[in-house]
């Protein structure tokens, strides 16, 4: 049976060439998409090939792109290496769209992945002229079956002018019913709580509202959601993972934490798959997550049974993982709930539930703020993502990392960090595979202390206390005490020479 179960849609089938046509020069695109997963996979490549036509004709056609999160080469690559992308928000992880960013080709804004959905909502963004979505089916009613993630959907077909829709049957029919779609989401003044009290509640339907005269066009395909696989895990991030479950079962021992903790949170990257890794050998039991993203450690841990529930935005699966999702979805959707990502990051029911979130960093300084997006100050790795959603509201904000990066050249604690992501306000608890850092409660010099000696690698702890113990002394308060003129030495040493090392 065809997917596209109403004839009005019916009617609206096209070639991508023919449905990228809709995007003018200066438009402002909405497309789905979140950590590679859901993204349309060929309306961005046929408009990537008329900016590079336009190129080649000495033309200009350049768009603003906004996306749920990061997404995968059809997307973010082409459009990302025809420079054809003005601007670009909220999260990006693609070579080239990086490369874009760095070389000021592309004007990027770097928020937080809850606030995205509502500022366009607010026309804080400008007017959104297209939105490119793409979704599993349309049912007999007009209504569109998300796919494998819902991000910032609702809102880009709810504000664009124009909607094209790709149904992709690579994505299962049976994610039918996954979803979690809440339509009671208002701006201020009229807004109002949002009755989730547990991680798996269901407050919403299971399908995306459409108004049918603004489909422009339909465009059908069959693509895989292209994911990069998870690093393997190595002995680093095994004892990442061994220091954060210690911590938590002390947590539960002191009677701060019950014994299923509370609503898990786990970031994107290598490090944090590694540690749901860890929590599968563990002996903790009926935990939940409430998360922005659901990784190959968590389809793990749902299928061990130590994981009852999972609710999130999106998939983040290697491809292994995507077709097993694929193949069993049926099965997975009991326990897997997708919401849109200004519900999966809201930070009111985080705080409300008690998560605790778990997230990558670049590097920490020795009073515990946290870069989690720039390179030695200046050059952009990904964004900053739902971190800072997760990490302001948690009941229990911790960072993981390994200590040193760049074979050892690079040391992830510095006096100083080159960029702020999450002020010292925010981190309670720094995680190498060194140990573990508890900041709260601590001062910022017993901070300092307890970081060096817990967490720094012991190539570079003795030049640390030395710039601690140096701060003390000619600083002009000893609350904070820094050495102006040295604290980003490390990194102009590093740009120099390649190495943070003396
Ligand atoms: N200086 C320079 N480079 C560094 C570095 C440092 N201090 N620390 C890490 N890197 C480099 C690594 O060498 C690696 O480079 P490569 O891709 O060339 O190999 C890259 O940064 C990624 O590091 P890795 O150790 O593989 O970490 P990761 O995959 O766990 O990702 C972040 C870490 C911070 C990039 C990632 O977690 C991120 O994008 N975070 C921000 C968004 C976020 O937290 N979202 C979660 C909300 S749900």
């Amino acid at each position: 049976m065809s997917r596209i179960r109403n004839p009005k849609f019916q009617a609206k089938v096209m070639s991508a060439t023919d449905a990228a046509a809709f995007i003018k020069d200066g438009d402002n695109v909405g497309v789905s998409g979140f950590t590679g997963s859901g993204y349309p996979k060929e309306v961005p490549g046929a408009l990537a090939d008329r900016i590079n036509a336009a190129t080649a004709a000495g033309e200009q056609l350049r768009v603003g792109l906004f996306t749920g999160a990061s997404t995968a080469p059809e997307l973010d690559g082409a459009l990302g290496a025809s420079g054809g992308t003005s601007f670009r928000t909220p999260y990006q992880s693609d070579p080239h769209m990086r490369n874009a960013i760095n070389k000021g080709i592309t004007d990027y804004a770097d928020i937080h992945l809850s606030h995205s959905g509502p500022q366009v909502r607010q026309g804080f963004l400008g007017n959104l002229d297209v939105a490119i979505v793409e979704v599993t089916a349309i049912t007999e009613s007009g209504e569109l079956v998300p796919s494998s993630s819902v991000g910032n959907n609702n809102v880009y077909i709810d504000c664009a002018d124009k909607v094209i829709l790709e149904v992709n049957s690579w994505q299962s029919e049976e994610l039918e019913g996954m979803h979690d779609i809440y339509y009671g989401t208002e701006l201020p003044p009229n807004n109002v709580p949002i009755p989730i009290v547990r991680p798996g509640d269901r407050i919403g339907g299971t399908t995306l509202r459409v108004d049918p005269s603004k489909v422009v066009a339909v465009v059908e395909t069959n693509g895989a959601d292209r994911n990069t696989p998870f690093k393997p895990l190595d002995e680093d991030s095994k004892a990442i993972a061994g220091h954060f479950i210690d911590f938590l079962n002390n947590e539960v021992k002191q009677g701060r934490l019950p014994k299923s903790l509370l609503p898990l949170q786990s970031g994107v990257g290598n490090i944090a798959n590694a540690v749901l890794a860890g929590l599968l050998d563990s002996d903790l039991e009926g935990l939940t997550s409430f998360t922005e993203v659901i990784q190959d450690g968590m389809v793990d841990l749902l299928d061990s049974g130590k994981l009852t529930v999972a609710s999130a935005t999106a998939f983040s699966l290697s491809p292994e993982y995507a077709e097993r999702m694929n193949e069993n979805a049926a099965s997975y959707r009991q326990r897997i709930v997708l919401r849109p990502q200004e519900i999966s990051n809201n930070p009111e029911p985080i705080r409300r539930m008690g998560v605790i979130s778990c997230n990558g960093l670049i590097e920490a300084d020795i009073y515990g703020n946290v870069n989690s997006t720039h390179i030695m100050g200046s050059k952009m790795q990904n964004g900053i993502g739902g971190s800072g959603d997760f990490t302001r509201n948690a009941y229990i904000s911790c960072f993981v990392t390994p200590s040193v990066a760049k074979g050892g050249d690079i040391s992830c604690i510095v006096p100083m960090v080159s960029h702020h992501d999450h002020t010292e306000h925010d981190v309670m608890v720094v995680i190498t595979e060194q140990g573990l850092a508890d900041l709260r409660h601590l001062a910022p010099r017993k901070r300092a202390r307890l970081i060096i000696e817990n967490c720094a690698h012991p190539d570079f702890k003795d030049a640390l206390l030395d710039y601690l113990e140096r701060a003390e002394k000619t600083a002009n308060s000893l609350h904070t005490p820094h050495d102006l003129r040295e604290a980003l030495s490390w990194h102009v040493r590093c740009l120099e020479t390649g190495s943070m090392r003396a």
